[in-house]
C-alpha cells in the first residue's frame, strides 16, 4: 500500500516476534503529517518495539512501514535525515558533558540549529557542562529529548519523554512538542498514561499484548473515560439520592462518605449532591487502566 503524501507513517500488519516472544502482532495505523500522536500501553505491551521497527533497529517478522512514503528498511538512510528520536533507555557515554554529547550527534547531522539548541537547554533548564555520568535521571533525560530536537526534525519518535520529568519541564516538553506539530513536523510519543499526553496528543493509540486496541482522538477517548469521584459530606447520605443519574455508573455511599464511577460530564452528580453538605470532593480522571476496562466493557457489550 503506497502512502499518500500527507502520511508521515503507514504501518501494515507490522508484526514482530522475539523468537517465541511477542513484540507487536498485526499493528496496521496511519499517522498523518504535523500530527502528534500518543502511543499509549502498559509495560511490555509492545511500545518500545513498535518504535524501534519504525526506526529500523529491528527487523519485522511480517508487514511493513513506510515513513514518508518510503519503506523504513529500503530507504533507512534516507529516512534517518528527517528523523529525530529518543530511546526508552538511553545508554549515553557517562565521560562526555551535555554539550559534548549533542556536538557529536550535531556532527552527525547535515541540518543545524545551534540556535534553537540553546533555546531548548534554556527552556529545559539544563545545564550541559555536566558530564551525563554526574546527571540525575531527569537532567539526562533532557539532554536526550534535546538530541532528538534540537535539528527540528520532519518526524520525532520519543519513547517515554516524560519519563523521570519534574512537572514545570514536562509541561515545557509538550509545548516544545505542540510547536513542532504547529510547525507541520509530526510527533509519535510513547507513554504508560494518558493524562500525561492527552493536552499535547490530537489522537492515541493504545496497545494491548502488541495489539492495537483502538485508535482514537483524545476528545472521543475523554467522553468515553470513567471518573472517580469521591464525595465527604456532612452527615450521612442516602444512597437512593444518586441512584439513576445520567452518566453516574456505579454508587457507593458509606454513611457520610460516597464514591462514584462516572463517565462524560459530572454536571447531574455534583447538582445532585449540593442538596446536601458538602465537605470534600476528590476527582480524579481516568486512568490508562480505567479506559482500558471501559473499551473491554464495551466490547462485550457489543459481542
Ligand atoms: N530483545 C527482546 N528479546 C525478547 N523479548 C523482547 C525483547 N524486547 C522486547 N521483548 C518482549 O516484547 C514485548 C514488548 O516489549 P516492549 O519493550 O516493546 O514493551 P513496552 O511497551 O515498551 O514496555 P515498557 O512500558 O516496559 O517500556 C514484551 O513482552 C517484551 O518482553
Ligand atoms: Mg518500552
Amino acid at each position: 500500500m503506497a502512502a499518500s503524501g500527507a502520511e508521515a507513517i503507514v504501518t501494515t500488519g507490522l508484526t514482530k516476534f522475539y523468537g517465541k516472544n511477542r513484540g507487536i502482532e498485526d499493528v496496521s495505523l496511519h499517522v498523518a503529517k504535523g500530527e502528534v500522536f500518543g502511543f499509549l500501553g502498559p509495560n511490555g505491551a509492545g511500545k518500545s518495539t513498535m518504535i524501534r521497527l519504525l526506526l529500523d533497529l529491528i527487523r519485522p517478522s511480517r508487514g511493513a512501514a513506510q515513513i514518508f512514503g518510503r519503506d523504513t528498511h529500503a530507504d533507512s538512510v534516507a529516512i534517518r535525515r528527517s528523523l529525530g528520536y529518543l530511546p526508552g533507555e538511553p545508554a549515553w557515554n557517562p565521560d562526555l558533558t551535555g554539550a559534548e554529547l549533542l556536538d557529536f550527534y550535531a556532527g552527525l547531522r547535515e541540518r543545524h540549529d545551534s540556535s534553537y539548541r540553546t533555546e531548548l537547554a534554556e527552556r529545559l533548564d539544563l545545564d550541559l557542562t555536566r558530564r551525563m555520568g554526574q546527571l540525575s535521571r531527569g537532567n539526562k533525560q533532557k539532554v536526550g529529548l534535546v538530541q532528538a530536537l534540537m535539528h527540528k526534525p520532519d518526524l520525532i519518535l520519543l519513547d517515554e519523554p516524560t519519563s523521570g520529568l519534574d512537572p514545570l519541564v514536562q509541561h515545557e516538553v509538550l509545548t516544545v512538542l505542540r510547536e513542532a506539530a504547529t510547525e507541520g513536523r509530526t510527533v509519535f510519543l510513547s507513554s504508560h498514561v494518558l493524562s500525561e499526553v492527552e493536552h499535547v496528543a490530537d489522537r492515541v493509540g493504545i496497545i494491548r499484548e502488541g495489539r492495537l486496541a483502538v485508535v482514537e482522538t483524545i476528545e472521543r477517548l475523554k467522553s468515553r473515560a470513567l471518573r472517580s469521584i469521591d464525595i465527604r459530606f456532612g452527615r450521612a447520605v442516602p444512597a437512593g439520592a444518586f441512584e439513576g443519574l445520567p452518566g453516574v455508573k456505579e454508587v457507593t455511599v458509606r454513611e457520610a462518605f460516597a464514591h462514584f464511577t462516572v463517565e462524560g460530564s459530572i454536571d447531574a452528580l455534583v447538582k445532585a449532591a449540593s442538596q446536601f453538605e458538602v465537605l470534600d470532593i476528590v476527582s480524579k480522571d481516568a486512568d490508562l487502566e480505567e479506559i482500558f476496562l471501559t473499551y473491554y466493557r464495551n466490547d462485550e457489550a457489543s459481542a
